[in-house]
């Protein structure tokens, strides 16, 4: 077994054992999913970091715990927090962390379960639960977050949903982007140099952010090369007469549009396209 694995299956074991011994201990009247183990502060700051937080953004926290998280988030990187744990005493000692810091401003913590919590409006969620927790919270994410929203998880990952980076910093940290969803068929036009009016049909499969898109005219097929879904942002390139076009856009629900970038160096022209979503696959 690796050093890795061991480090993880200890992490693991006592998480698992605090679940057992300590959940009872707490007296709360709603289970509690996870135990309560903070988060280094090193690490706190290694997270908010990996998600590049910043004054535009909302950072929630999802089973808050003493509020170290969005005190950091606020008091640190400029910008607004929730938390919200089960546990009343946490929330206490969590909004005594804000006053502490001088950003009760900025934050705000709720007692609950974070199943029921309204995550739409984050632009940022992090997270140090369990990984069973984390693959049962996953459709929810998919389901209530905006299209670029970042995601950072301490320990855990999310079971197939593969992280768009992991980080290494005292501990492990995972780091997804809320992929915008593409799965389908476009119908993609753009005025190519060196091809002219192009149409193509873009059939697209997407599971998570990993994309395999295909395209074709009425006369041929076309290999879709280096494709990219990050967020809103999406990127391929189609070889059409011997011509790399790279195309480089943004997805809003069912519209894809951006720039096709043709030739090298100093010879690259720049031309608009512009996708529509037709239909399922
Ligand atoms: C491992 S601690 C993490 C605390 C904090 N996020 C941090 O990183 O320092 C997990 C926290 O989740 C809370 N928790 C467990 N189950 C929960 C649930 N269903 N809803 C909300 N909070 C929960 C626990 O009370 C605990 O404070």
């Amino acid at each position: 077994m690796s050093a890795w694995l061991r480090r993880r299956a200890l992490v693991c074991a006592h998480l698992f054992f605090a679940l057992v011994l300590l959940s009872p201990a707490q007296g709360s009247a709603q289970p509690f999913d996870v135990p309560y183990v903070p988060t280094p502060q090193v690490v706190v700051d290694e997270m908010l970091r990996l998600a590049n937080v910043g004054p535009d953004d909302f950072v929630i926290d999802l089973g808050c715990g003493d509020g170290r998280i969005p005190v950091t988030a606020a008091a640190y990187f400029g910008a607004r927090a929730l938390g919200i744990d089960i546990d009343p005493g946490r929330i206490a000692e969590s909004h005594a962390n804000a006053k502490a810091a001088g950003v009760t401003g900025r934050v705000e913590f709720r007692q609950g379960n974070l199943f029921d919590l309204d995550i739409s409006k984050a632009s940022v969620v992090t997270m140090y639960l369990l990984p069973d927790i984390n693959e049962k919270l996953r459709p929810r994410l998919f389901q209530m977050l905006r299209p670029g929203t970042r995601v950072v998880s301490h320990d855990f990952s999310m079971g197939e949903w593969q992280p768009d980076r992991v980080h290494s910093v005292q501990k492990r940290m995972y780091y997804w982007v809320i992929p915008a969803q593409v799965g389908g068929r476009w119908k993609l036009d753009a005025d190519l140099p060196g091809v002219g009016a192009r149409s193509y049909e873009l059939e697209v499969r997407q599971k998570f952010q990993q994309i395999e898109p295909f395209a074709r005219t009425e006369k041929r097929n076309f290999a879709v090369w280096e494709p990219r879904l990050n967020g809103k942002s999406i990127s391929f390139i189609i070889v059409d007469n011997d011509l790399a076009h790279r195309y480089e856009g943004t997805v809003e629900g069912k519209i894809m549009q951006g720039v096709v970038r043709t030739g090298a160096g100093t010879a690259e022209t720049q031309t608009p396209f512009r996708a529509v979503w037709v239909g399922s696959l």
